[in-house]
């Protein structure tokens, strides 16, 4: 058959951050090859699916992927080979059950999914398909909004900002194409007003400025808005701002501690009434982990205030799981979530967690890492799902922009059927 797997090789290789990662090959019986890796994150929920490393400090200061790229060698490739790649619910399956684990610690999430990922996207070649069109089937041709980082601070840069990610989502854009000049023109703008004011124009983890703001957080987005109008776009109409603070990583003895900004310790009903003052003062559309990813009580006061002015996404509290997915949505915890196929560690289970949002009408974001390579997996996987947005970094850095430009490949392969916008 076909389809059927014949072998399944791994690789430790480079991420984006320079540490290891796991790379996966999947080989086919009718001679299709095809490969993936996996990213990692920074700023990782406590409920994640495992990462596993090696330990060994003489090795990458213990972030060797040794012992996963050999599980996937010896167990993973016994149990899968011969079995058909295009039945990626028993591929995954039969993983998930091999590791035996609640969070996939034994094997480890990077190993599961760098399987997972290559098994779809050899199974999408021998369909003769596109992955996204493999993966969505014939009515994918949605191209999300991105939601495109271009301040970092936290976990992801030594700046003088709490919170982790400033984005601007050009949600006036007529096509991605289109959505993709605002965003590098305002980027571009936004190095220049930088570098006016004689800030830093040198860039975090995902590609954003990573300056020393006198004015902290509030300038960054006062910042970016003048950016938006010095690029000629109209802020909240062409292009509007969405946060991901990433609370959980300034959250300590019961506080906010916004300490590098200087504006001290706020309870989570002080977070959220400066989320309310914010929303008011600029063109604010989406906020991601505004609180702390054990502040269920306080996710759903933030919901319940300001759930129906703006999107409140959740991404630690969720970590893509169904479960957490589940409580979220009974317990009207956020409105939509966000997707990394990373935190829960197979292709099968994530989609389980879109289904989920779109049951209850929320939303959902496809996200990266952190910590990237030069797959681009997650774009043909946004565009397969639908959901209408991606988030995957800022105008530069090559592991981010691959994401953007397979984004381009897919539009243009669509051509008039292509479909854009949240
Ligand atoms: P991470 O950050 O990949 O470092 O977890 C991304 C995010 O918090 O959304
Ligand atoms: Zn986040």
């Amino acid at each position: 058959m076909k389809t059927r797997i014949q072998s399944i090789n791994a690789l430790e290789v480079l991420d984006s951050r320079g540490f290891p990662t796991v790379r996966v090959n999947v080989a086919l019986e009718g001679g299709i090859i095809a490969s993936s890796s996996v990213p990692s994150g920074a700023s990782t929920g406590e409920n994640e699916a495992t990462e596993l490393r090696d330990g060994d400090p003489a090795r990458y200061g213990g972030k060797g992927v040794r012992q996963a790229v050999k599980n996937v060698q010896t167990e993973i490739a016994k149990a899968l080979c011969g079995l058909d790649a295009s039945e990626q619910a028993n591929i995954d399956g039969t993983m998930i059950e091999l590791d035996g684990t609640e969070n996939k610690s034994r094997l480890g999430a990077n190993a599961i999914l760098g399987v997972s990922q290559a098994v779809a996207r050899a199974a999408a070649q021998a369909a003769g398909l596109p992955l996204y069109a493999y993966l969505g089937g014939a009515g994918a041709k949605h191209l999300p909004v991105p939601m495109m980082n271009v301040l970092n601070g936290g976990k992801h840069a030594d700046s003088s900002l709490d919170f982790q990610e400033f984005m601007i989502m050009p949600v006036g854009a007529p096509s991605l194409a289109e959505a993709l000049r605002y965003g590098a023109e305002t980027f571009q703008a936004l190095k220049k007003i930088l570098h006016g004011k004689g800030y830093a124009t040198s860039v975090g983890d995902e590609g954003g400025f990573a300056p020393q703001l006198k004015g902290g957080n509030e300038e960054a987005c006062e910042l970016i808005v003048g950016a938006i109008e010095k690029a000629g776009y109209k802020p909240g109409e062409d292009i509007a701002i969405a946060l991901d603070p990433a609370a959980s990583s300034f959250f300590e003895n019961d506080q906010y501690s916004l300490t590098r900004s200087g504006q001290g310790n706020k309870t989570s009903a002080g977070m959220i009434d400066l989320f309310a003052a914010w929303i008011d003062r600029f063109p604010i559309i989406s906020i991601e982990d505004g609180l702390a990813e054990n502040d269920w009580d306080g996710f759903a006061a933030m919901t319940a205030r300001m759930g129906n002015r703006i999107q409140i996404v959740g991404d630690d509290i969720l970590v893509t799981n169904p479960k957490f997915v589940a409580r979220g949505i009974a317990e009207k915890a956020c409105n939509a979530a966000l997707i990394k196929l990373n935190q829960i560690g197979t292709v099968s289970e994530t989609i389980d967690a879109i289904h989920l949002c779109r049951k209850a009408g929320w939303g959902f974001v496809i996200s990266h890492r952190s910590g990237e390579t030069e797959d681009a997996f997650m774009a043909d996987f946004a565009v397969a799902m639908g959901g209408g947005q991606i988030k995957t970094g800022s105008m530069c850095r090559s592991e981010r922009i691959a994401k953007y430009n397979r984004l381009l490949e897919i539009e243009a392969e669509l051509g008039k059927a292509a479909r854009f916008g949240a």
